[in-house]
C-alpha cells in the first residue's frame, strides 16, 4: 500500500512511541536543559543520509559536531515538534522505509521475498502487512521461534529482533506485502480430491481460495510454499506452535490441524490448495 495512503502521526503529545521510546516522557523532558532529546538525537543520527537530508530540508541545521544548532527552551520545544512530525513522516508505516529495513531479510527470504528452501526461509513476497507485522510481532516476544523443537523458528527469531523499532515492523511489513508473490514449484505430493474435503474445515477461516481472513486473524494460504505448509501443520500438530497460552491466534489453529489425523492428510490437504493459486 503506498504511504501517502496512511494517515501520518505526526501528533507530538500523542501516546504513540517515538523512535520505540515512549513519547510520554517527552513532555516532561521540554523545557528541560540541554541535551534533553540526546537519545532521539542521537538515533535520529543513526538514521539514513535521505532521512536527514529530508530533515534539513524542513529546517533542521547542524553544527559539525552533528548536533542540532538548536539553543533554548523554546528551540528545543519546536525542535521536538519538527521531530515528532518528521517521525510520522519517516516512519508513517512507509514501504520506502521499509526496503531499508529489509536488507537483513533477503540473506535468506531474497531481494524478491521468494523464500529459499535451503535455509528454509518460505516464500513471504505479498504477504499481508497486517499478517507479517503479527509474526515479526511473535519472533519478538518470544510466542513464536521459542520452543526448543523449533529449529527454523530459532533462526527466524534473532532476525525478527535487528528491527530497531514497532514503527520499522510495520514498515518492513508495509515493504513485504507490496513485493509481487510468484508461484514456487510443487514439491509435495497428494491427492487432491481427497485434500478438498479436509479442505472444508480450513475454508471457514482461510477462504475458499484460500486468501485468507483478516477479521479471523487467518492468513492466506495459497501463496505459501509447499513445503512450508507441511513443516507448520507438522509444528501445529506437534505443539511446537500455537502452544504458547499468550498465542491467541496460534491456539485457534492448533486444534484445525488436528483434523489431519496423519501425514497423508497433510499432503492431500496441501495437494489442493496447490490447485488454489490463482495469477
Ligand atoms: C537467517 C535467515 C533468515 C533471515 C535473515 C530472516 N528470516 Fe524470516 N524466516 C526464516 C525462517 C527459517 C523462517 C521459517 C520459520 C518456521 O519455519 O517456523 C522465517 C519465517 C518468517 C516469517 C513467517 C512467515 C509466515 O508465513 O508465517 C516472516 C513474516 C519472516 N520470516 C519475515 C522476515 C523479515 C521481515 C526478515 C528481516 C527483518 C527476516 N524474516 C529475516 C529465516 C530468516
Ligand atoms: C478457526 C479458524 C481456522 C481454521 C478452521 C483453520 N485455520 Fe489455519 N490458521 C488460523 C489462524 C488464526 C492462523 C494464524 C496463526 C498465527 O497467528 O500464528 C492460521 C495459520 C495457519 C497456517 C500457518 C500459515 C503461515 O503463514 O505460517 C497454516 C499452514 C494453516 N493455518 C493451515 C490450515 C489448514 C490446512 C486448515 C484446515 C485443516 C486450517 N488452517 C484451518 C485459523 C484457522
Amino acid at each position: 500500500m503506498p504511504p501517502q495512503s496512511k494517515p501520518l502521526k505526526s501528533s507530538f503529545f500523542s501516546q504513540e512511541p517515538l523512535f520505540g521510546i515512549d513519547k510520554a516522557i517527552l513532555p516532561k523532558t521540554v523545557g528541560a536543559e540541554f541535551p534533553p532529546f540526546a537519545k532521539e538525537t542521537e538515533i535520529f543520527y543513526n538514521l539514513n543520509k535521505t532521512h536527514r537530508i529530508a530533515a534539513l530540508k524542513k529546517g533542521m541545521g547542524t553544527n559539525s559536531k552533528g548536533l542540532f544548532n538548536f539553543r533554548g527552551k523554546m528551540s528545543w520545544l519546536i525542535a521536538a515538534v519538527v521531530v515528532g512530525g518528521f517521525a510520522g513522516t519517516a516512519f508513517g508505516h512507509d514501504a520506502a522505509r521499509g526496503k531499508v529495513v529489509y536488507q537483513v531479510c533477503t540473506a535468506c527470504h531474497g531481494a524478491g521475498g521468494e523464500g529459499n528452501k535451503a535455509v528454509n526461509a518460505p516464500h513471504i513476497a505479498g504477504l499481508n502487512a497486517w499478517y507479517v507485522e503479527a509474526q515479526l510481532n511473535k519472533f519478538r516476544s518470544g510466542m513464536r521461534g521459542t520452543h526448543p523443537r523449533d529449529i527454523e523458528g530459532m533462526q527466524m527469531r534473532p532476525m525478527s529482533l535487528t528491527i530497531a523499532t514497532e514503527d520499522d515492523v510495520k514498515n518492513v511489513a508495509e515493504y513485504v506485502e507490496t513485493l509481487k508473490p510468484n508461484k514456487g514449484k510443487t514439491t509435495i505430493k497428494g491427492n487432491s480430491d481427497r485434500g478438498k474435503n479436509y479442505y472444508a474445515v480450513c475454508m471457514a477461516c482461510h477462504g475458499d481460495k484460500g486468501q485468507g481472513n483478516q477479521a479471523l486473524n487467518s492468513p492466506p494460504l495459497v501463496r505459501l510454499n509447499d513445503w512450508y505448509i507441511l513443516s507448520q501443520l507438522k509444528k501445529f500438530r506437534s505443539g511446537v506452535r500455537g502452544t504458547n497460552p499468550e498465542d491467541i491466534t496460534g491456539m485457534q489453529m492448533q486444534p484445525m490441524s488436528m483434523t489431519l489425523p496423519n501425514e497423508q492428510a497433510m499432503l492431500d490437504v496441501i495437494a489442493y490448495i496447490n490447485t488454489l493459486w490463482e495469477d
